[in-house]
């Protein structure tokens, strides 16, 4: 067999990679602790929704963690959260979801030994760049893009994830904590409709995602940036003129009950209507116009 399986499986379930890094770092430990009389008492966190994850470490994967000059050990302690090696398959599987191209730009959140940005770079093309606050992970990470050939498409940044901007991003990955997904949701809702976001294990709230990813290993989660049309828009549709009021959270739009239209969804900057009349409108949003075949929409105010 090529691969030696090593006998170190590591069970991960989402309530480790949950808990402050001090925490994950006694969970990973094998030694018992005794109880802390100063802990303040641990509350269920209701935010853990991902089910145990089950991560094989097998001998070909061994051999990726580190080089002569670093070895880094899974579960070691990190900023906000442990380092944890997303699985081959999984990076594979959460770059092809997210339909990386050679005029991408991935910056993969909290980047490790750098994984997820060489891979973007190396097999699909793009260019890519990784945050990593442990300055050591940063150093390996930028070996390893050497040896992957790809060390001119890639840059490690050594820096926090929350005090750098990464704005500019068409794809962004990460395998964080889901309140970690929750404190950058804002940043990720602000950022150019369109853009792709995917992580592992861990949702982003009540912001559903666009789809599931899900490998022998381990689960994903891919997301659109939706277009914001929120407001008041006046539609053009054949000869039929109609004004209506649209609400939005994330990609899910409310319509006024027993108005014109039905429901209403966005995916990115695409939008979708189904009219009270049962017709079905597809278009793309263009700041303060929304444009499909046979139909065209202005808007008059816009949503709070
Ligand atoms: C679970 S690992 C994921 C590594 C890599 N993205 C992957 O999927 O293989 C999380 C990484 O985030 C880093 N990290 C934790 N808090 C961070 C922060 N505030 N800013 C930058 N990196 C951080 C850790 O050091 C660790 O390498």
């Amino acid at each position: 067999m090529l691969f030696r399986r090593l006998g170190y499986t590591i069970l991960l379930a989402g309530t480790l990679l949950a808990a402050p890094a001090s925490a994950q770092l006694r969970m990973l430990s094998n030694t018992p602790q005794a109880p802390d009389p100063l802990a303040a008492p641990s509350i269920p966190d209701p935010l853990v929704e991902a089910p145990p994850l089950r991560l094989s470490l097998m001998q070909g994967d061994q051999d990726k963690l580190g080089d002569d000059k670093f070895q880094p050990e899974i579960g070691q302690a990190g900023k906000d959260v442990i380092w944890v090696p997303t699985p081959d398959s999984l990076v594979k599987a959460m770059l092809t979801v997210a339909d990386v191209k050679p005029t991408d730009f991935v910056v993969d959140l909290g980047s490790g030994d750098g994984r997820i940005a060489i891979a973007a770079a190396r097999d699909f093309g793009a260019r890519s760049q990784g945050v990593e606050f442990n300055p050591d992970m940063v150093a390996l990470a930028r070996r390893n893009a050497q040896k992957a050939g790809v060390a001119n498409k890639v840059t490690f940044l050594q820096g926090d994830i929350f005090e750098t901007d990464f704005t500019d991003a068409t794809v962004v990955t990460m395998y964080l904590l889901p309140s970690l997904n929750l404190k950058l949701r804002d940043t990720l809702l602000k950022m150019k409709p369109g853009t792709r976001i995917v992580s592992h294990a861990f949702t982003m709230g009540e912001w559903e995602p666009d789809r599931t990813i899900t490998t022998d290993d381990a689960s994903g989660y891919f997301w659109l940036v939706p277009a914001n049309v929120s407001g008041r828009w006046a539609f053009e549709v054949g000869n039929e003129r109609f004004a209506t009021e649209l609400g939005q959270q994330f990609q899910m739009l409310s319509v006024a009950r027993g108005g014109p239209l039905r429901d209403g969804r966005v995916k990115g900057t695409g939008v979708h209507f189904t009219r009270a009349n049962g017709q079905e409108l597809e278009g793309v949003v263009r700041g303060d116009q929304m444009v499909g075949r046979g139909w065209v929409a202005t808007r008059i105010r816009t949503g709070g």
